[in-house]
């Protein structure tokens, strides 16, 4: 049932591209430059009068709805943010009809994230759910929305489940976009990059035994840091999140700015920080935040551009992502990210599909 894969985390990575392909399979509009989701249940005349994106989720899915933020700022001129569901629930939002909240969910069973659903209804806000599971608690409680169609998610940990979310994300906010600033020619620029995202991530899943490599090299650490900006900066939470969970390893996600606002104070000779350099808006500063790290003796793993070999020479170690569009690239290099945990907690012998002390879906608050 693993496939020949040794976990079902690590088949789950390599299922995504086959598992974008299907979150992506007839959603584009190259003619329109814009996206077709009709679970949307939206007329253009709905989506314009949408003043605002609100996105609520857990763990993983909340971290998929960070770079969704980014997407619908930059891509759709709509204000947007993501909260975590629970404080979504209990901070008596302010919600108005014009608001579209977006719950977005694996499982769609999450307690906090139905709970949120619920406050958002009640509040008589335009509801809609991004679930894997079909006909889950929180599918059937939105009444429309989109599914990631991503297959079944079997591994504790998240993988295919968030590249998905942030695919359907970036669908969403193309077309929300189109109905504003977003003209015909940028719909069908960033269509064509979605569409070769099953290529990208399959290009990044097969340096798997790369990864393994360098792996081995962090894998007696018992800490580490990863560092990221702008698009980047959730992927770092992510990877941090994805490490922490199944090697154990205390691993904190940092805004590369914010490191030295304290956390670099926990910089010792060795300790590992995975920068997030890929050749995008702010790089050079992250660069720059590398140097101040490696001058306290951190060793840098650096996630950096195919090629890009004066990031490259920043870092201790490299795993490289190909390039493409700054929001696209968000996927690919989580996608390095998952490999590198599930690597490292494989050379710690960790129970990957299972780590201790938790559930596949959080079904108490
Ligand atoms: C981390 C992970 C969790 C879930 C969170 C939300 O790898 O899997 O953080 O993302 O419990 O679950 P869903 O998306 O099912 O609501």
């Amino acid at each position: 049932e693993k496939g020949g894969f040794e976990h079902f985390m690590l088949k789950e990575i390599h299922e995504q591209p086959d598992a974008l392909r299907n979150a992506i399979r007839g959603r584009l509009d190259f003619n329109l430059g814009s996206s077709v989701l009709s679970g949307m249940g939206t007329s253009a005349r709905d989506l314009a009068e949408i003043s605002r994106v609100v996105m609520v989720g857990c763990g993983t899915s909340l971290h998929a709805g960070l770079v969704g933020e980014y997407a619908f700022e930059d891509l759709a001129d709509v204000h947007a943010e993501v909260q975590q569901a629970a404080e979504f629930r209990y901070r008596n939002p302010l919600i108005t009809r014009s608001d579209l909240v977006v719950a977005i969910s694996q499982s769609g069973e999450t307690a906090d994230t139905l709970a949120a659903v619920r406050e958002a209804n009640q509040k008589g806000a335009f509801v809609m759910g991004l679930c894997n599971v079909v006909g889950s608690t929180i599918a059937r409680e939105t009444g429309r929305g989109v599914y990631l169609h991503a297959g079944p998610e079997i591994s504790v940990a998240s993988t295919k489940a968030f590249t998905c979310q942030v695919a359907v994300l970036l669908m969403m906010a193309v077309k929300l976009g189109r109905g504003r600033r977003f003209s015909r020619d940028e719909g069908i620029r960033l269509a064509r990059e979605i569409e070769s995202l099953p290529e990208l991530v399959e290009k990044t899943v097969r340096q798997s035994d790369k990864i393994a490599g360098v792996a081995q090299r962090y894998a007696q650490n018992e800490h580490a840091f990863f560092i990221g900006r702008g698009y980047l900066y959730p992927v770092a939470l992510e990877g941090a999140l994805k490490l922490k969970e199944i090697s154990y390893i205390h691993a904190e996600g940092y805004h590369a700015a914010e490191l030295k606002h304290g956390p670099i104070a926990l910089l010792e000779e060795g300790t590992p920080v995975v920068a997030l350099a890929i050749d995008i808006a702010g790089k050079d500063k992250t660069l720059g935040n590398v140097e101040e790290c490696r001058a306290r003796g951190a060793r840098i793993l650096g996630v950096v551009t195919e090629g890009d070999e004066e990031a490259a020479a920043f870092m201790d170690d490299v795993i490289e992502v190909p390039r493409c569009h700054p929001l696209v690239a968000t996927i690919p290099t989580a996608v390095a990210l998952q490999l590198l945990s599930y690597h490292i907690a494989r050379h710690r012998g960790c129970d990957i599909d299972q780590p201790r002390n938790l559930a596949k879906s959080v079904t108490v608050e």
